[in-house]
């Protein structure tokens, strides 16, 4: 039996070591040590402000807080489950320092006002961080673009091969669902932005506090309106946990294209042997583990989401002791997104297209048929009467195993009288791609214009 500082004189007996191995959340919340002295200082600093303490005894602790910050820095701070977290530990220190100083920190605030406003300075650091690898992978793809552009891919809906597009066509998508991301990250910003400390338990504190002395000072742009709101609080949690989990899934899709692009059966890219690995009984294998296990780990950045989102569902306001357990999937979370992108960047600077094996097959799927058909529509052909053509062109190309482009006068004569030679003028996957107009499309002069685009963007 023991007993920790938030048990009071009510209490007739020590807590149970079970509980306490049970309850502690240090051997995880520990990362929160520097939010915490931060968000202290400020507390303090405030309190003194408003005479609920003396400007030495704020001197004191401000100078305690910051040697307990290195304390903690070099691991000489050992921790305890009977001082159950982060926010205890330094509270504790501090008490074991200044004495009864120390005692004065905890006025007008309670931690679960404390928990919140930690978890959102963390969170808020952790989401910048994820920003700048963002824009680090938006810059490694549009980066790519220049020295790519003259490589022309098939693009696939339902994994077969549709229509020709420009490599770089394929790299600003990504840049395009990162750039989502990026402004879906800034939303949650937003949200996160906003101050809890001074809502204390669930109602307040009769004490004269300054909340927004304190929001100021901790670089909060809110104060947060419902003290029971705050205590409840995990909404910013969730929705970044759902951020996260989004860049995990788009994380995967590349990983998988590329996984598959790296095949001898697709033979379109060669990633660098820096982040593959090899077998110990097939001499000749290069895996693409990094891609597999991008795509693996987003499994775990899923799960986590769905962790919080069960987690709230059904508290009661306002704190509910459940809150505790946030927080391992909401650091797993960024932790795992974090590594991936930290290695997508070289694996996108890095790999190179395999230029002639892609240029070897782009006759093979009938990639320009669609040109075709526009070509047919362009000269007056009703849609579905030229998509009916086309496919019947396709049906006998494929027949004597030809594109579509070697079909003698004859046969194109044979499938439609008013078809000649002069179709063959639109053909072949480069003459597709020169004859896409739409905003958007892969026309190399639209594609230029979003490359220079990003370009700005990104600056
Ligand atoms: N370790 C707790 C947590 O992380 C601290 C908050 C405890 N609040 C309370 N009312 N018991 O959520």
């Amino acid at each position: 039996m023991s007993s920790s500082p938030s048990r009071s004189g009510v209490f007739k007996a020590g807590s149970d070591k079970r509980l306490e191995a049970f309850g502690q959340s240090i051997s995880f919340d520990h990362r929160l040590y520097q939010q915490d002295i931060r968000g202290s200082i400020a507390h303090a600093r405030m309190l003194s402000k408003q005479n609920l303490i003396t400007a030495d005894e704020f001197q004191q602790i401000e100078k305690t807080l910051r040697e307990i910050e290195g304390e903690i820095q070099r691991g000489e701070m050992e921790f305890r489950f009977e001082l159950e977290d982060i926010h205890m530990h330094i509270e504790s220190r501090l008490i074991e320092r200044l004495g009864d100083v120390g005692r004065k920190l905890h006025t007008a605030r309670s931690r679960n006002d404390q928990v919140n406003t930690d978890v959102r300075l963390w969170v808020r650091d952790a989401i910048d961080r994820v920003d700048k690898l963002l824009v680090q992978l938006q810059k490694a793809f549009v980066g790519r673009c220049e020295q790519d552009i003259d490589v022309i891919l098939p693009a696939y809906t339902h994994l077969q091969r549709a229509q020709p597009v420009l490599a770089p066509h394929y790299w600003l998508a990504y840049v395009e669902k990162y750039a989502r991301d990026r402004s879906r990250l800034a939303d949650c910003r937003r949200r996160v932005n906003v101050c809890g400390l001074g809502a204390a338990a669930c109602a307040g504190t009769s004490l004269p506090i300054d909340r927004k002395a304190t929001a100021d000072e901790l670089g909060f742009e809110n104060v947060a309106r419902n003290s029971i709101d705050v205590s409840s609080d995990r909404d910013f949690v969730l929705e970044t946990a759902f951020v996260l989990a989004m860049i995990a899934e788009h994380l995967s899709g590349w990983a998988e294209e590329w996984i598959l692009w790296s095949t001898v059966e697709f033979n379109f890219i060669k990633l660098p042997h820096a982040f593959c690995t090899g077998s110990s009984i097939m001499p000749q294998k290069v895996n693409p583990d990094t891609l597999e296990l991008t795509r693996g780990k987003s499994a775990r950045v899923l799960g986590n989401l769905q962790t919080l989102m069960v987690l709230v569902k059904g508290l009661p306001l306002a704190y509910n002791r459940d809150l505790q357990e946030d927080k391992p999937p909401m650091f797993d979370s960024f932790d795992t997104v974090e590594a991936c992108l930290e290695l997508a960047i070289p694996i996108v600077e890095q790999s190179t297209l395999q230029r002639d094996s892609i240029a070897s097959r782009l006759d093979q799927g009938y990639l320009d048929a669609t040109a075709l058909m526009e070509h047919l529509i362009r000269r007056g052909m009703p849609q579905r009467s030229a998509h009916h053509l086309v496919g019947t062109l396709v049906g006998m190309a494929q027949e004597a195993k030809i594109p579509l482009s070697d079909l003698t006068d004859e046969q194109l004569r044979k499938a439609d009288p008013s078809l000649d030679g002069s179709v063959r003028g639109v053909l072949g996957v480069e003459k597709a791609v020169q004859a896409y107009q739409s905003f958007g499309s892969s026309n190399p002069d639209r594609v230029r214009e979003q490359v220079q685009y990003w370009r700005q963007q990104l600056q």
